[in-house]
């Protein structure tokens, strides 16, 4: 557990998976679990983000969980309300769908999905403006980390931001989670060190841009799973974590939350 006051939170990224028929049974297996041993909100705040088309099904299904578990929009359009935008969802539209967080800036979209620094501040702007919480999500590349560039390249990742999120919105409405590339999916973690030595960097980058930079909680993400969770959660400046795989099986997904809110 760290010193910090920040509540930490541990978010499932379900990315394109599963079944319907298969997140149906994690939502019975997740309640189940909180039955038995809910964890508290003021402990550690959780949720997941479903595909699009189940956010809805997935956030009634949760309802009655005994520990709340908020839904996140794995993404959301760099277009306003509504309109002549085919494939789009809005931010205006996830609020009016009861969708109150959404991810920005995964490595995946910005690499493979055409997420350029200018949309994804177009989708952060308009993010904060209806009022969603943003995970927005920064990381280097195992080439730019060889490079001795990994802390230029996030620290330019959040800077690139500074001008779109105001003061009072880095208080209330933005999470950062630190994902370096080379650590998702593939089944190595940063370093507990490696990580720590980052988020205080950007934890540093923050303070500068904001009054609010030592309440801003920043997760780690990439590889986290049951075995590795205690000693991440055990570093001062990672506030959580953002989970892909792992985050698929209930157990291994409760663990996490367990583990950062110990
Ligand atoms: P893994 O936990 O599968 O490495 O994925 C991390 C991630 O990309 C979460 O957003």
């Amino acid at each position: 557990m760290s010193g910090s006051t920040i509540v930490p939170w541990v978010i499932g990224n379900w990315k394109m998976n599963p079944t319907r028929a298969a997140s149906e049974q994690w939502t019975q297996e997740f309640k189940k679990i909180l039955q038995q041993t809910s964890i508290k909100e003021t402990k550690c705040r959780l949720a997941i983000a479903p595909i699009f088309i189940a956010l809805s099904e997935i956030n009634s299904q949760l309802q009655d969980s005994a520990s709340p578990v908020n839904i996140v929009a794995q993404d959301v359009s760099r277009f306003a309300a509504t309109g002549a935008y085919t494939g789009e969802i809005s931010a205006d539209l996830l609020t009016d769908y009861g969708i109150q967080y959404v991810l920005i800036g995964h490595s995946e979209r910005r690499e493979l999905l055409g997420d350029h620094a200018p949309v994804l501040a177009d989708k952060l702007r308009l993010a904060l403006k209806a009022g969603l919480t943003v995970i927005y999500c920064v990381g280097e590349s195992l080439e730019q980390r060889e490079q001795g560039i990994a802390d230029a390249v996030v620290l330019q990742q959040i800077c690139d931001i500074a001008a779109v999120v105001e003061d009072h919105q880095w208080q209330t409405q933005m999470i950062i989670a630190y994902e370096p590339i080379w650590a998702i999916g593939t089944g190595k973690t940063a370093s507990a060190q490696d990580a720590q030595s980052m988020h205080e960097k950007i934890r540093a980058g923050l303070l500068q841009l904001t009054a609010h930079g030592a309440n801003i909680a920043i997760l780690y993400g990439g590889s986290v799973k049951p075995e590795n969770a205690k000693e991440l959660a055990a570093c001062a400046d990672i506030n959580g974590a953002l989970v892909g795989g792992a985050s698929l099986n209930a157990h291994s997904f409760y663990q996490i939350a367990d583990a950062f809110a110990q």
